[in-house]
């Protein structure tokens, strides 16, 4: 972020704090229908136009860190096996084999030169190309070239891999826009995986991940975990192209984020050094359309990823990403260790703070006591991610009684903001009465 930029957000950041009304011009939001989070019919639109056709963060390379090295993943629903190719690219194909079906590979993560389907040993290459086929002449004209494991689009972002079903799709990088740009400072090509966990909740994926785009809940679940490095009030939005969107908020001026970093136990932590001014010393988070939501510091990339597995259910994944923090113990922001789980490890408290009521509301949602949310000019994120929710259904698809208004129009969508505009003014008229 070059200086004038830097200068603007940090006007723009007071501004918010001190004005008293949503910024003249910005549309009254229409309550959003409360069956969006109970409607089988929506969630199932959902499915098929969303998660079919948006990038999904699939996989780090560290997990798939050599050629030869391959992975599962079913976190979108479909059998999938990410692949890192002996020709050094990372691919990604349905776990399916050519043949009837079986699964090509069966262990979780591993590392071969060839992929063997384990039910009559139909055997591909790293890059899905069909090479073997025991008892061959026995297959009438089988064309082995037309026979390899179906691709799903794969593209990475420095070290991240991401999927798309959409065999149409814009590339990854288009898909992200201007947040591409602003995330080069954070070094994805250097940052190593420290932490990948999942916890199963109990309501919908967007109940569950509602809770982590807006700070207006901040002071009030969070008083001793966020509050003290978030100033709520001076919080500014930004909203993406694609659904996307951005916070921006300054510590509290009574308290200093580096102060509040010093009473934190973090032997280990590494400083990504070509983080700007802004992600030093403020709190950013960016949400990802459909279901990232990130802070990104100089410290951190810690992603929370929401994945519908039915309904009214979610798996959480809380990972950390860090840069190289050598021999030392991993760094892991969202979890702690916990020896009565399974998985040995629970949500930290600042997660247990975001996910308490999910389950409570789920219910409240499918009672007659919930009709539709009101969200304010400081939830606009939510709405604009639903507004482009419908827009990736296509809004004709989208019931009546089921749909958003497309309320928020293209001048409140970055790089347009009419904020800066009114601040300026607002300054002017001050400069003239003062
Ligand atoms: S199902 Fe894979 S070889 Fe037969
Ligand atoms: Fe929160």
């Amino acid at each position: 972020m070059d200086s004038a930029t830097i200068a603007t957000m940090k006007a723009l950041m007071e501004w918010e704090g001190q004005r008293k009304a949503p910024p003249p011009g910005f549309p009254k939001l229409p309550d959003v229908p409360a069956a969006r989070y109970t409607s089988a019919e929506y969630y199932a639109l959902e499915q098929e136009h969303i998660f079919r056709k948006t990038w999904l963060f699939a996989a780090h390379l560290d997990e798939v860190p050599e050629p030869g090295s391959f992975m599962r993943w079913n976190n979108a629903g479909d059998p999938i096996i990410i692949v890192h190719g002996t020709d050094g690219v990372v691919r990604a194909f349905y776990n399916t084999c050519r043949h009837r079906g079986a699964p090509v590979v069966t262990a979780d993560k591993g590392c071969a030169r060839r992929l063997v389907c384990p039910y009559h040993a139909w055997t591909y290459k790293t890059d899905g190309t069909l090479v073997g086929v025991p008892e061959r002449q026995d297959f009438v004209d089988l064309d082995m070239a037309t026979r390899g494991l179906i691709p799903v689009r794969c593209e990475m972002f420095g070290k991240l891999i991401f999927v798309n079903f959409d065999d149409g799709a814009t590339s990854l990088r288009d898909f992200l826009g201007p947040i591409a740009e602003e995330w080069e400072e954070f070094g994805f090509d250097k940052l190593r995986l420290a932490a990948r966990h999942s916890f199963d909740l109990a309501c919908n994926w967007k109940v569950a991940m509602e809770a982590n785009m807006e700070v207006y809940h901040v002071p009030f679940i969070h008083p001793e975990t966020v509050a003290p490095l978030v100033d709520a009030k001076r919080n500014v939005n930004h909203l993406y192209p694609g659904g996307h969107g951005r916070m921006l908020a300054p510590p509290p001026r009574e308290m200093q984020r580096e102060s509040v970093r010093a009473l934190e136990n973090a032997p280990n932590w590494t400083a990504i050094e070509t983080v700007g001014e802004l992600g030093r010393t403020h709190t950013q988070s960016y949400t990802i359309f459909p279901n990232w939501v990130s802070p990104l510091s100089n410290y951190f990339v810690p992603p929370l990823i929401f994945w519908p597995t039915s309904l009214t259910s979610t798996r959480l994944e809380l990972i950390t990403m860090a840069p190289d923090w050598g021999d030392g113990e991993a760094p892991d922001l969202w979890t702690v260790p916990d020896e009565t789980s399974p998985s040995g490890r629970a949500m930290a408290r600042l997660i247990q703070e975001d996910t308490q009521f999910g389950e409570a509301i789920q219910r409240s949602m499918e009672s007659r006591g919930f009709r539709s949310v009101p969200l304010s000019y400081q939830e606009s994120r939510i709405y604009w991610f639903h507004q482009h929710c419908d827009r990736m259904i296509g809004v004709d698809r989208v019931p009546p009684d089921l749909r958003v208004e497309q309320a928020i129009g293209a001048e409140w969508v970055s790089p347009n903001d009419p904020r800066v505009a009114l601040m300026e003014q607002n300054a002017a008229d001050l400069a003239m009465t003062g």
